[in-house]
């Protein structure tokens, strides 16, 4: 066989081909750079961590909530919602194996809270669940909205196919936003003070999963 050849089966491959093809896919879907030092490192995967948990907990919410209210007029529109949700998961779980990143220790406390919360809210009737999802997702919204311009301060060039990432999953984020409000979230019990109360519980879930 010639030198700097590999034979697989009937095939013989160049090796130095296949460590072009190698790297060229690495690259294809690698949305995080490596890290330059250890402070990047540790940068990238706090935000990877918290993200991967939000999505990790917006999946439960409407879980909860399809739980209640999966057959009624409504199920559709939640099913349409959390099906976006769970394209957001796979692509922070993808990430996250990809990079080593260790997900938050907090994962099955969000995975009881998220679906009780979701179902709780929708227990409110429809205003209500679309009040959880008014709350939740201006709250992730924001949140991504930081990383964008912690990301953007610091080297948007480097951050390319991150930045691409988060702001698509933004904007999904801003349309569930806007949903629950054309679906009359407003008009849910108590809107004011559920939507407070929701986004205190966001906040500090997000600032704990950056953490553990
Ligand atoms: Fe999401
Ligand atoms: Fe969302």
């Amino acid at each position: 066989m010639l030198k700097g050849t590999v034979k697989t089966g009937s095939r013989v491959f160049s090796t130095s081909l296949m460590r072009q093809c190698v790297c060229k896919d690495a690259r294809a879907y690698s949305v995080l750079p490596v890290p330059r030092d250890e402070e990047e490192e540790a940068m990238l995967h706090r935000m990877m961590r918290v993200d991967h948990a939000g999505e990790y907990g917006a999946n439960r919410i409407y879980a909860g909530q399809m739980a209640v209210l999966g057959r009624t007029q409504t199920g559709p529109l939640i099913q349409h919602m959390w099906d976006q949700e769970k394209r957001h998961l796979a692509k922070f779980n993808e990430i996250l194996a990809e990079n080593r990143v260790r997900p938050t220790f907090l994962l099955p406390l969000w995975n009881i809270s998220g679906f009780l919360l979701g179902a709780s809210s929708a227990l409110l009737g429809k205003e209500g669940a679309m009040a959880c999802t008014v709350a939740v997702e201006e709250s992730i919204s924001e949140h991504y909205n930081s990383q964008i311009r912690a990301l953007m301060e610091q080297d948007p060039d480097r951050y390319t196919e991150l930045l691409q990432v988060i702001k698509e999953f933004r904007d999904e984020e801003m349309e569930h936003h806007d949903t629950g409000l054309e679906q009359n979230a407003e008009s849910a019990p108590g809107y004011w003070l559920l939507k407070a109360v929701i986004q205190l519980g966001c906040k500090a879930a997000i600032r704990v999963s950056e953490r553990v």
